[in-house]
């Protein structure tokens, strides 16, 4: 079997993170959301992969991947010229695939269990098509889909107006070599991209074997600010405290990573943190739930469940759900309450 990750499309949601990164790269836990999915796919077993990549932002995207021997993949790119679809996609990437069947990893998403318990039952029940299923409280943000009595999948539809069930479809996708027919009949939808929900569809009438089955673990789309976090909370909470760094005069409670060359004076850390290398924080309230990228500079300030990406600079703010872009510097006089922000890279707030 053969991978593709997806790490292309608009991310327009995630703007202004997304006008200068792509939303693949975006840390979770200090790592590149994309670097979860490549070493899921390692584990599964899963070595070849296709990386599908954005004008904007493939050149970011390939040298973050590089050879790939970190992660135990050797990464293909692919260059999609337009984000026109999940299923236009997996089509440019069919000739990779060369009649191997091929697990479709959405590069933004992150599987709690990984795939190889799915790469497992797709190899041993040998369907043509494998979807994996998660109840969501909002499924008109995603693919959906229908299954009878017997829990056979009969209908998929896309960001529904109004959700059948609730049981979205997760960015794992496994496919055998007969989703080539289905990827050449389909035609844009009133979106105009080619829909990943048509192609499986197109499966499901023309009498192919599609196979559901529930996730365990959560699942996260991080498409979205408050889904983003929503995602790094559930991956520091299996955070280890691992202190590199210089710590004096701190009240440290909970779960704390502190990266090399790092110093923290008279702060209060409340875990899970994740702090990286080369930080500096004076007289701040760091945390829970918050993640401080490489070579920051925080002082007399708070965050709680936050990201800041590389090298920020903020001061006497108080930030809370907030994603704040790399080198990105917030000072000046600042509100009296706490703020919600999503700050640009290299953005410039002056209270
Ligand atoms: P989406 O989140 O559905 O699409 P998007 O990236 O265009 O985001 P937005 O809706 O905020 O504008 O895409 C899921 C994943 O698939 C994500 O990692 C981007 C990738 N993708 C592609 O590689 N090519 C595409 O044509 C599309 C639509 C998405």
């Amino acid at each position: 079997m053969k991978g593709v990750v997806l790490a292309g499309g608009a991310g327009s949601r995630l703007r202004p993170i997304t006008f200068a990164m792509s939303k693949q790269l975006v840390p979770v836990a200090n790592q590149p959301i994309l670097f979860y999915g490549l070493r899921d796919l390692a584990e599964a077993g899963i070595t070849e992969v296709a990386i599908i990549i954005s004008p904007e932002t493939g050149k970011e995207i390939r040298e973050a991947v590089g050879d790939g021997s970190r992660f135990g993949i050797t990464p293909e790119f692919i260059l999609q010229e337009n984000p026109d679809g999940l299923a236009h996609a997996l089509k440019l990437a069919m000739p990779f695939a060369d009649g191997d069947s091929v697990l479709m990893y959405l590069g933004d998403n992150l599987v709690r269990q990984g795939v190889s318990d799915v790469v497992r039952d797709f190899e041993k029940h040998q369907p043509n098509a494998q979807i994996l299923l998660a109840e969501v409280p909002n499924p008109s943000a995603f693919g959906v889909a229908q299954l009878d009595d017997e829990g056979h999948v009969y209908q998929l539809i896309e960001k529904p107006a109004d959700p059948p069930t609730n049981l979205a479809l997760v960015g794992v996708y496994l496919f055998d070599s007969t989703v080539n027919e289905a990827l050449d009949a389909i035609e844009p939808s009133h979106r105009g991209e080619l829909e990943i929900t048509d192609a499986i569809q197109y499966m499901i009438d023309s009498g192919r074997r599609v196979r559901a089955s529930m996730i365990g673990g959560w699942w996260k789309d991080t498409g979205k600010k408050e889904d983003l976090l929503h995602a790094s909370e559930l991956v520091l909470d299996s955070l280890r405290t691992s202190l590199k760094g210089e710590v004096i005069d701190c009240r440290l409670r909970g779960e704390i990573q502190v990266g090399l060359g790092s110093k923290l004076v008279d702060c209060d850390i409340i875990g899970p943190v994740v702090i990286g290398d080369g930080v500096e924080i004076e007289r701040s309230t760091i945390g829970p739930n918050t993640t401080i990228g490489d070579g920051c500079r925080i002082t007399d300030a708070v965050v709680r469940k936050s990201i800041l990406m590389e090298e920020v600079e903020l001061s006497h703010w108080r930030l809370r759900d907030s994603l704040v872009g790399r080198r990105a510097s917030i000072g000046g006089s600042a509100p009296p309450a706490f703020v919600e922000l999503t700050v640009g890279e290299r953005s410039e707030i002056i209270g």
